[in-house]
């Protein structure tokens, strides 16, 4: 495995943010926290989501139809999704090269949550009416296990580098949720799209040779276990030039240890490449 050289560090900012929340948490009764949290997660995303319309009024003046498409579709997931602007876009980045070169395989994304990210892809591959290539979301739809021992790093006390511990549930996404998102608001086809609902561990070994060749293998699970399972069950059927996306690498330390101790198990040596704000890519060749 190559060296990496970047990894995520929260801004001051970010940092600041934390440890308001953190005194919050401590003088707030559990349930108003949580209404707290939620009202206030809810407007820093709409904040985020104005402020990105910066790049859409850029490119609209500057003329380039190609990166004005490319945020109109980023603006429209950004309510449905926890990745952030810059994920959103390398993922756009990788699905688009695989459509445009016209890589064989499905895409898979494993941790779907309310769908957002899995919304980005599906406007990619779906955009021509005569493709065939399937959408495969495997989530529980019960939001994330607990994290084990192996999520925690010991010095720090904590499982990464996000603003709040995340119990078993954190980032729901329900099954409905998600297929009204796919299926009705963005009338995605109904019979390219397989949702698969369950632990990884429970679903993965059984939907994996239906599943067959994958172009893109999208990691958004955040723990050990979850991370390595779908590693262990989907990595040998990426197909050559195919992209494997982890997108909590630089934020969960389980995460990175999963992958790292999948890399090196396999003797593996790849290119990790960073999105700019925690999660990586690399090229199977
Ligand atoms: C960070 S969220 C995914 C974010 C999503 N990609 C988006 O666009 O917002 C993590 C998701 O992984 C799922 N997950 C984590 N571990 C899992 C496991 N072992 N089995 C099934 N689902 C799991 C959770 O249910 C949750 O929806």
């Amino acid at each position: 495995m190559k060296k990496k050289t970047q990894v995520y560090k929260k801004s001051l900012i970010v940092l600041l943010l934390k440890k308001i929340l953190f005194f919050i948490k401590a003088i707030l009764p559990p349930k108003w926290y949580d209404i707290f949290y939620k009202f206030t997660f809810k407007i820093y995303k709409s904040l985020i989501r104005f402020c990105y319309l910066r790049f859409y009024i850029y490119y609209y003046f500057k003329g380039d139809i190609k990166n004005l498409k490319k945020t109109k579709i980023i603006y429209r997931v950004m309510p449905y999704s926890l990745v952030g602007e810059k994920g959103l876009a390398k993922t756009y980045d990788l699905v688009k090269k695989v459509v445009d070169n016209n890589l064989e395989g499905d895409l898979v994304e494993c941790g779907v949550a309310q769908g957002g990210c899995a919304a980005l892809m599906a406007s990619l591959i779906f955009e021509k009416n005569n493709q065939t290539r399937k959408l495969w979301l495997c989530d529980s739809y019960e939001g994330l296990p607990d994290p084990t021992k192996e999520d925690f790093d010991q010095k720090m006390c904590s499982t990464g580098t996000h603003t709040q511990p995340m119990d078993k549930g954190f980032c729901l996404g329900t099954l409905e949720q998600v297929k009204q998102l796919m299926l009705e608001t963005f009338n995605f086809p109904k019979d390219k799209i397989i949702f698969v609902k369950g632990w990884f561990k429970d679903t993965l070994p059984l939907k994996n040779k239906e599943i067959g060749k994958i172009a893109i293998l999208r990691i958004d699970a955040d723990w050990y276990d979850s991370t390595k399972e779908c590693l262990e069950y989907l990595y040998d059927q990426v197909a050559a030039k195919g992209a494997i996306i982890i997108d909590d690498y630089g934020t969960c330390f389980g995460c990175q240890k999963a992958v790292d101790e999948f890399l090196a198990s396999r003797n593996l040596t790849v290119e990790i490449k960073f999105d700019g704000r925690g999660g990586c890519y690399w090229i199977k060749s």
